[in-house]
């Protein structure tokens, strides 16, 4: 996934006169230890995590739709089961972190209320359409290669679960990579079709896998908050520039063009210099407008309620569990 930056305001917490709470966090912060769910916490770092990790997993959850739609296309069985698998681990990843949000004290079913009456956001990357075969590589390579420059850093977070959570999210992402760049590249060294379906590909997503680490640093003012917490270890610049210095080698290998005439090596910072991006369609796509939000809202609201009845079992299946339990403890005290 995605970048999903905070909109929380600044902490008064830090900045009022301290409670003995409030010192013993910025300790733990200082030190570069963990939060954990127990811990005291100020609420303006809470409702910020939450809000982080939950617009997270939803971008998990909605950036199963573009790929899902292409498992009955792919060209070859092994090409269909490495997808599936994919796809089943952007579940996984969704599935971490709302349990991960949950640990803060928010429950899953608010969370996901957020996502369906759209009051929550989602990465504004997977309201773009996977259009051909070609677009899956690209979203591998270049989609979830941003996720993993965003999300490394996340490894070191402060909050102890949201952390743990990205260690195992990564290792899977940079295989979701790997296997996106494996299909551009067979592609690439294909017919002169199927390069043009691969250059085209990496065309269309080159700018929007750019604007995932959010808007650029003078624009974000929730950042430095989140910095000082040390939940983002990074500024948006900064990783996307190391995102930039990443792909421009590994395009050159795969024989593609990345789409910015501004493109090039700027010797005296040691970093690949690129041209502006289109901030106004981002903000477009972020606030409802773009190719595909109708369609992938609609498309999870339906799975949910036709996923009711699963919903409805389990409880059932728990009711009876628990009902069983408390029937053998009475048992034992009477035994
Ligand atoms: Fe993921
Ligand atoms: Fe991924």
């Amino acid at each position: 996934m995605a970048d999903s930056s905070p909109q929380a305001s600044t902490d008064p917490g830090t900045t009022a006169t301290s409670s003995p709470e409030q010192e013993q966090f910025d300790r733990i912060i200082e030190q570069d230890s963990r939060i954990e769910p127990r811990d005291w916490m100020p609420d303006a770092y809470r409702k910020a995590l939450t809000r982080q990790i939950s617009q997270h997993a939803h971008s998990e959850i909605i950036g199963m739709q573009p790929e899902g739609n292409w498992i009955s296309r792919a060209p070859s069985l092994k090409r269909k089961a490495i997808l599936i698998a994919k796809v089943q681990d952007e579940a996984g990843h969704g599935l971490y972190l709302y349990s991960a949000a949950e640990t803060l004290g928010t429950p899953r079913s608010v969370l996901n209320d957020q996502l369906l009456t759209g009051k929550a956001k989602y990465s504004s990357i997977f309201n773009y359409p996977a259009r051909s075969w070609a677009d899956v590589g690209a979203i591998g390579w270049l989609v979830d290669g941003a996720a993993i420059q965003n999300q490394v850093p996340l490894c070191r977070c402060s909050y102890g679960p949201y952390g743990r959570a990205m260690v195992r999210v990564c290792k899977e992402e940079s295989f979701h990579q790997r296997q996106g760049w494996e299909i551009l590249h067979s592609l690439a060294n294909g017919t002169p079709a199927q390069k043009q379906m691969a250059q085209d590909a990496v065309n269309r997503f080159y700018g929007p896998a750019l604007q995932m680490f959010g808007p650029p640093d003078g624009d974000s003012p929730n950042s430095q908050q989140s910095m000082q917490w040390k939940i983002k270890r990074f500024s948006n610049d900064e990783l996307r520039q190391r995102f930039v210095d990443m792909i421009v080698p590994q395009a050159e290998a795969l024989g593609l063009t990345l789409p910015d005439p501004d493109l090039r090596w700027n010797e005296e910072r040691g970093h690949y210099d690129y041209g502006d991006l289109d901030w106004d369609e981002f903000k477009a796509v972020l606030s409802g407008n773009g190719p595909c939000n109708a369609q992938r809202m609609a498309h999870r609201i339906r799975a949910h309620e036709e996923g009711a009845w699963v919903r409805e079992a389990a409880a059932a299946h728990a009711r009876k569990q628990a009902d069983v339990e408390t029937k053998e403890s009475t048992l034992l005290r009477h035994a």
